[in-house]
């Protein structure tokens, strides 16, 4: 059956789907993020979230449709109604909190840097304090490099995606990135040739919880959200996923 829902119309009230009273909703992802949010070869968007989000939709009792969606402005979709979820890698933070909610935690990361090849000294966060840094406009990245550099320095370089912050270190033009871990990992092993090392700060760098983000208010759906999380946490396939992506 066709689903009544597009992506640019009001979607408070999600179309009932076969008549059956699913809803479908309509899930915005900056699928420049893998493993989490990538485009397919099918180009779809896929990815370790996006298996989390249709999986908890089947037990949860609704519908998703994933839309790939530029990071830039993507909270802002929410509140136009073009899109009902946000799905993509999202760090619950309280300051997002005044301005959405959010499902309960779906995946823990952890802010990460990429150092260029050749640049020596970077043991710690703090060692960037002398060094050009690129990171991804808005994220926790971006802020974390705002409190160490200051939020108007010219040392640090926004990219609209993770792929060209670190590419910017790949061509010498920063000495390093701060980003997700696993977004980080995984741009080093898919590039052998990028010569970008990998430097942890536990210290520096606290655990950081993903979540589905959805309008301030639309309590129903972070319920529904909710469940669906609970059942297949309980039920071993967010293991399976976790497994698929991420190794035992
Ligand atoms: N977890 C980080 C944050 O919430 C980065 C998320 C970026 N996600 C993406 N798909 N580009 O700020």
């Amino acid at each position: 059956a066709v689903l009544a829902a597009s992506g640019c119309s009001k979607k408070d009230e999600a179309a009932p789907a076969d008549g059956a009273g699913v809803k479908e909703y309509i899930v915005a992802s900056d699928a420049a993020y893998a493993p989490f949010e990538f485009q397919n070869d099918k180009n779809e968007v896929a990815g370790f979230s996006v298996d989390v989000l249709s999986a908890a939709a089947e037990k949860g009792g609704f519908k998703v449709k994933f839309v790939n969606t530029p990071w830039e402005g993507i909270f802002a979709t929410l509140e136009q109604g073009d899109r009902d979820i946000v799905s993509s890698s999202v760090t619950i933070t309280d300051e997002r909190k005044e301005s959405m909610d959010f499902s309960d935690p779906y995946f823990e990361a952890r802010q990460l840097i990429a150092v260029g090849k050749g640049v020596a000294g970077v043991k710690s966060f703090q060692d960037l304090k002398d060094k050009k840094v690129s990171v991804q406009t808005g994220t926790t990245g971006d802020a974390v490099v705002q409190k160490l550099l200051g939020k108007t320095s010219p040392d640090i370089k926004r990219f609209e995606s993770m792929p060209l912050a670190l590419k910017e270190v790949e061509s010498g033009g920063v000495e390093a990135s701060v980003g997700d871990n696993g977004v980080v990992i995984n741009y080093v092993k898919n590039n052998p040739g990028s010569g970008l090392a990998t430097v942890e700060d536990t210290q520096s760098f606290k655990p950081e919880f993903y979540g589905f983000a959805v309008k301030k208010g639309n309590t129903e759906l972070v319920q529904k959200i909710n469940k669906g999380l609970a059942a297949i946490k309980a039920d071993g396939t967010y293991d399976t996923i976790y497994k698929k992506y991420f190794g035992s």
